[in-house]
């Protein structure tokens, strides 16, 4: 019997996709015997006048059976005497490509459906270009509907003659094509009759024997560590699952990103002693000296994988917000998770036509190619060659949704020839001789909220209690540094981050720093606190409500916003993001300058 086969159909509402797999599972008599009963039942009310209606069969859902549509990914097991399947039905509009591509994602083989009165459509290119970018190799095109073509060659042929042109466009590795009835069952699970023309495999055959083990494709030995196993002082291992190759005990590893290297002294393969461990098999690996390995580091044989800080990738956006350039994520790539920003996003791809378009914003279910940074080095590899550690996905920070997946396209050698140079007057040494703990007080809050004002009290009685200090005021910062900067996403998410890097450098300076910013986003603050640094970063919120800010109006702004004269103003047409965990929270429509100084001075003292 060949292996298990993971595959996925995609096809368009009205392309017979339910239709299909329904009608193989039928002939295949792959059905219990009350299913068919119900099929047969259901199919009188259907919606093909009484006769069989198969894809009654798959469209499990109520709610795709009231719609006509498939709305959700459905898993559907079934086994024949050659092979086990499991197959992912996807629906196919472009406002379900999320689903296509988490269906995509853990299939071997797309099964794509064509309408063969239609011919290739522009979402035939969209399924394609989605499973290819989500790793699928094999492509099955099912040209449906040849009972309405006449069952003609010619029809057949120009259909083809597209798939193949299609094939070389996207460079898809194995193509192959079947002309089918869904409804009549031609070259479904029997060869049919009436396209004597047609010399291949059925669909069923197909399926059941074609090798989709691209093994060739990757070289080595990958395990990347799940977990450091330590139960006793005396035994240390490592423990994953190995992506590919295989490891025999007495080998030589390299652990990646350090570039140690030890050799293997025993390996375990679910509790057992082994010889040698391979791909999928869950292994834990000893070596024969201390190595520093964590969650995350990768153990290699054979192979030169990337450890960089920078690279390309082409991203699938899933979010409903869009994606600016310059926003902060986490990311996960094989066991390892990091923080990484969005650099530049170079261009789009049209996800129908291919096309290059430049843009600097991303919308949900949009494709580009984009640079990546990562907050450290990791290791990973371009897709190509590697699937599980050259694809990604990014989490949102704030609320922890996958916002989209990649596959990595080259590293970008640029961080890799800059490295940090170690100088001799440490931080602590500087910090020591002014006699201060170096923190940045960080304010956030709306416009109006008496940030400044609140910010240049606090910097007055530091400055009495001796300490030195240096305040970093959003308006002025943006009349120097920033003054190529604007009010859109991206500007402000670049306005923070340099900031931040300002004031972690006069944090090493040894300086006490104040920055007074609306910074919106909570993303960026959380970026500008990873900057800094955690145990040096207070966020002092000032919480003052916005109908107090837009009452007092002291330079004139929310009335120009109100009238439509200055766009993209915090808390009237662009958004501010409350921190949830402040370390002080004052609200100034409350009490006086003084009073508020007095309360916040308070509050910072412990870190000081
Ligand atoms: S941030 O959002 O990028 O952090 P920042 O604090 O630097 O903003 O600058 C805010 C100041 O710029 C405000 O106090 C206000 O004086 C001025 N400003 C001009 N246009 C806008 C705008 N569209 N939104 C917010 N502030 C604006």
């Amino acid at each position: 019997m060949n292996g298990l086969l993971k595959f996925i159909t995609c096809g368009s509402v009205d392309d017979g996709k339910s239709t299909l797999i329904g009608h193989m599972l039928y002939d295949a008599k792959l059905l219990f015997t009350d299913q068919e009963k119900a099929l047969e039942l259901d199919s009188r009310v259907g919606s093909r006048d009484g006769k069989m209606d198969y894809s009654l069969l798959l469209d499990g859902l109520l709610a795709e059976r009231e719609q006509g549509i498939t709305i959700d990914v459905a898993y559907r097991y079934f086994t024949t005497e050659r092979r086990s399947f499991i197959v992912a039905d996807t629906p196919g509009h472009e406002e379900y490509t999320r689903n296509m591509a988490v269906g995509a994602s853990f299939a071997k083989l797309a099964v794509i459906l064509v309408d063969a009165s239609q011919g290739l459509l522009v979402q035939t290119r969209r399924h394609a270009r989605i499973c290819a970018l989500m790793g699928i190799r094999h492509f099955l095109f099912a040209v449906n509907k040849m009972d309405l073509a006449g069952y003609r060659e010619t029809e057949y042929k120009r259909i083809e003659k597209d798939l193949w042109k299609l094939g070389v466009d996207l460079e898809l590795p194995h193509v192959e094509a079947i002309p089918v009835s869904a409804t009549e069952g031609d070259n479904v699970t029997y060869k049919s009759k009436r396209m004597p023309w047609y010399r291949g495999k059925t669909l069923l055959e197909y399926l059941e024997t074609v090798d989709v083990d691209d093994k060739e494709q990757e070289e080595g030995f990958v395990m990347p560590v799940q977990r450091v196993c330590r139960p006793n002082a005396s035994f240390r291992g490592f423990q994953g699952q190995p992506a590919c190759g295989t490891l025999s005990v007495g080998e030589e590893v390299t652990i990646l990103p350090s570039g140690e290297k030890a050799e293997v002294q025993a390996l375990l393969s679910a509790d057992e002693q082994a010889e040698r461990v391979g791909e999928g098999e869950p292994a834990t690996v000893q070596l024969n000296r201390e190595i520093d390995v964590s969650r995350g580091c990768v153990l290699t044989k054979g192979i030169g994988l990337l450890v960089s800080s920078l690279f390309t990738a082409t991203l699938l956006w899933l979010d409903d917000t869009e994606l600016a350039e310059g926003k902060n994520f986490l990311i996960r790539i094989g066991t390892k998770m990091l923080p990484a920003t969005v650099m530049a996003i170079k261009y789009k791809i049209d996800i129908n036509s291919g096309e290059n378009i430049a843009d600097s914003r991303l919308r949900k279910n949009e494709i580009a190619v984009c640079d990546l940074a990562l907050s450290e080095k990791a290791v990973f590899d371009t897709f190509k060659r590697h699937r599980e550690l050259g694809s990604f996905i990014l989490i949102d920070r704030v609320t922890n949704m996958t916002s989209a997946c990649g596959v990595i396209e080259h590293s970008l050698r640029r961080s890799d020839n800059v490295t940090w140079q170690k100088l001799d007057i440490t931080r602590e040494f500087r910090a020591k001789r002014l006699g201060q703990r170096p923190v940045t007080l960080w304010f956030t809050g709306l416009s109006g909220a008496g940030k400044s004002a609140l910010a240049n009290e606090i910097e007055k009685a530091l400055t009495v209690q001796g300490k030195h200090t240096m305040l970093l005021d959003g308006d002025n910062v943006r009349l120097g540094l920033n003054r190529n900067l604007g009010f859109k996403e991206q500007d402000r998410i670049e306005n923070i981050r340099r900031t931040a890097e300002v004031a972690r450098l006069m944090n090493d300076a040894g300086l006490i720093v104040l920055t007074s910013f609306i910074s919106p986003y909570r993303s960026d603050r959380r970026k500008a606190r990873e900057i800094i640094g955690a145990g040096n970063f207070i966020e002092i919120y000032v919480s003052t409500p916005l109908e107090e800010c837009e009452r007092r109006d002291v330079k004139g702004l929310y009335k120009k916003a109100r009238a439509g004269d200055l766009p993209n103003f915090t808390g009237i047409s662009s958004p501010y993001e409350a921190p949830e965990h402040a370390s002080v929270e004052i609200d100034t429509s409350r009490c006086t300058l003084e009073e508020a100084a007095e309360y916040v001075m308070e509050q910072i003292q412990k870190y000081l």
